[in-house]
C-alpha cells in the first residue's frame, strides 16, 4: 500500500470503536485503518509518527466560534490567524464561525467579509454558519446560501443594540423555511425583555459596587435561557424546522430539550460549551471576575452536573466553545459596570483538554462519547460528516494524538491565542494534542503549532440536522 504517512502504535478512538490499529494517510486523505499497517506501507520517505501509549482520535470540531468579531464596540482580538493556531495546538482541525451582515449587508455581502477575515491566514480548516439579522430583507438569499453550502443558519434572541436580534415571527418563519430548504436554524436563546427589565432594575451604583461582576449572574437568572428555549422549542415543534439551540448552559434547558425530544421533537438539537461543564459563577467573585463574563454566562455546579449527564444520555449533542477572545485590555472596558464588559472567552485551545480532564478523567464521559461530542456529531450535524469527524478511510487526514495522563498547566504566556489570560490559567489538564494533523500536514508536533498560515480551507457543506 502506498502511502506519505503512518501512525504506528496507538489506540484509535472513534465514537463507535476503540482499537489498537496504525493509521495510513495518502495527499490529504486516510487510506486505511488497520492492524499491522506499517508492514504493508510502500512509498519513499513515508513519515512515522509513533503513536505508541496515546490516543488517535479525529481532529476536534468546533462549530461555534467568533473570530475578529466586531463586538460591544471592540473586535474579539482572535483573528482567523490566531484563532486557527490555537484550534491547531488543542487539537481541533475544524472551526465554524458565524458570518454576521452589519448594518444593510446582505448574507452575500457577510460571506464575502468573514472569506476576507480568514482567507490566506487560516491555519485549519474552516466553515461558517450565517446569521439572520433582518428576516424580511434576507429571506430570499437563503436558498443560494444553501447551495453555496452554508445550510446553517442562527438567530439571536437578544442584541437589540447590536442590530443582530430577531423576533417571534422571524424565528417562526425561519424554521419554517429551514423545513422547507433542508437547513438549519441555530439560536442564542435568551429571554430579551425580561432581560433587559433586569438589568435596568438592578443597575444602580450600590449594587454594582457590592457586587461587581457578579451582577452578570444576578441579572442573568436560569429563567432567561429556560423561557427562551421554550419558545424556540415551541416554534421548531410547530413547524417542524430543524431547530439546534447554541450554547445551553441551564440545567431547566437540558430538561426542556429532554422533554421535546422524549415527545417526539427529533428536529430539536443542543449544544454546551466546555465553560459550562467546567466554570461556575462563583469565577465572577474572584479579583478578575469581570474577565469571565459571557452571554449567557457560566452558572451554578447544579447546571453543570445536569449538562454532563444530559451529554452522556444524548439529550445534548455537542460540546463547543463559543470562543470571542477579548483581551485585559478589552474587558477593562467595564469599569466596574458589568454591562460594559465585552462579552465572552477564549477556548478553542483548551476545549479538547477541558472536556477530557473534567468529562473522561473524572468519568463522566467514556472515551469514546468524548469524540463522539467534540468530533463526530458536530461534523455530522453540520453537514461535514463525508470529510470530518472519524478516522475512517476516505475521510480527511484531521487527527489528533492525545496522551492519555500527561498533563500540562495551562499559562496563556505559551499559549497560541491572543488573549492575554486563560479562565483556566493553573489547571494542569491532559488532553493537549502532541500531534495534530490537518488534512494529512503535520500542523502541531510535540504540542508545539508548526503549520502554515493559508492552509486552512473554506468546507462547503452538506444536508445539517443528522445525528
Ligand atoms: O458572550 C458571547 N458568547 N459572545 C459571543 C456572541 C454570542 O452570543 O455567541
Ligand atoms: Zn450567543
Ligand atoms: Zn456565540
Amino acid at each position: 500500500m502506498r502511502c506519505d504517512t503512518i501512525i504506528t502504535g496507538g489506540t484509535v478512538v472513534n465514537a463507535n470503536k476503540t482499537e489498537k490499529a496504525d493509521v495510513a494517510i495518502r495527499g490529504e486523505k486516510i487510506a486505511a485503518v488497520g492492524k499491522g499497517l506499517a508492514k504493508r506501507v510502500t512509498g519513499d520517505g513515508v513519515r512515522v509518527i509513533d503513536a505508541a501509549g496515546c490516543y488517535v482520535i479525529p481532529g476536534g470540531v468546533d462549530v461555534h466560534v467568533h473570530l475578529a468579531l466586531p463586538f460591544c464596540g471592540t473586535t474579539s482580538s482572535d483573528d482567523y490567524n490566531s484563532g486557527t493556531r490555537a484550534a491547531a495546538r488543542g487539537g481541533v482541525t475544524t472551526v465554524i464561525d458565524f458570518a454576521i451582515p452589519y448594518g444593510d449587508d446582505t448574507l452575500r455581502q457577510a460571506v464575502d467579509n468573514w472569506t476576507a477575515k480568514a482567507d490566506g491566514i487560516a491555519c485549519v480548516d474552516y466553515a461558517f454558519h450565517l446569521a439572520i439579522t433582518n428576516w424580511d430583507k434576507q429571506k430570499k438569499e437563503l436558498s443560494r446560501m444553501i447551495e453555496l453550502g452554508i445550510p446553517t443558519f442562527k438567530q439571536f434572541m437578544i442584541y437589540e443594540a447590536e442590530g443582530w436580534q430577531s423576533d417571534d415571527a422571524a424565528m417562526f418563519q425561519a424554521l419554517e423555511a429551514m423545513r422547507d430548504l433542508g437547513g438549519m436554524l441555530m439560536v442564542h436563546a435568551e429571554s430579551s425583555r425580561v432581560l433587559d427589565e433586569l438589568i435596568a432594575r438592578h443597575h444602580n451604583k450600590k449594587e454594582m459596587k457590592q457586587h461587581g461582576a457578579y451582577m452578570h449572574a444576578i441579572t442573568r437568572p436560569n429563567f432567561i435561557e429556560a423561557e427562551a428555549i421554550r419558545r424556540a422549542v415551541t416554534w421548531a415543534e410547530a413547524t417542524g424546522g430543524k431547530l439546534y439551540v447554541v450554547h445551553m448552559s441551564t440545567g431547566e434547558g437540558a430538561d426542556i430539550i429532554a422533554c421535546a425530544r422524549r415527545h417526539g421533537a427529533k428536529n430539536v438539537f443542543a449544544e454546551t460549551c466546555a465553560q459550562y461543564l467546567a466554570l461556575d459563577d462563583s469565577v465572577f467573585k474572584g479579583k478578575d471576575g469581570h474577565l469571565y463574563a459571557t452571554c449567557p454566562q457560566v452558572k451554578k455546579p447544579a447546571d453543570q452536573a445536569r449538562l454532563w449527564s444530559a451529554l452522556k444520555d444524548g439529550t445534548v449533542c455537542t460540546i463547543a466553545t463559543d470562543t470571542c477572545t477579548f483581551t485585559r485590555k478589552q474587558k477593562a472596558a467595564w469599569k466596574g459596570d458589568w454591562t460594559k464588559i465585552p462579552m465572552g472567552m477564549p477556548g478553542l485551545e483548551t476545549m479538547l483538554p477541558v472536556v477530557y480532564s473534567e468529562g473522561v478523567l473524572k468519568k463522566r464521559l467514556t472515551m469514546r462519547q468524548f469524540v463522539d461530542k467534540c468530533c463526530r456529531a458536530p461534523a455530522k450535524i453540520m453537514g461535514l460528516g463525508h470529510r470530518k469527524g472519524a478516522i475512517k478511510r476516505g475521510l480527511d487526514a484531521d487527527i489528533a494524538i492525545i496522551h492519555p495522563s500527561k498533563k500540562i498547566k495551562v499559562d496563556w504566556r505559551k499559549m497560541e491565542t491572543n488573549a492575554d489570560w486563560s479562565p483556566y490559567q493553573g489547571r494542569s489538564l491532559a488532553g493537549f494534542a502532541r500531534t495534530t494533523l490537518s488534512r494529512g500536514r503535520v500542523v502541531v508536533d510535540k504540542y508545539k503549532f508548526c503549520g502554515e498560515n493559508g492552509w486552512g480551507e473554506f468546507l462547503p457543506r452538506k444536508t445539517p440536522g443528522q445525528v
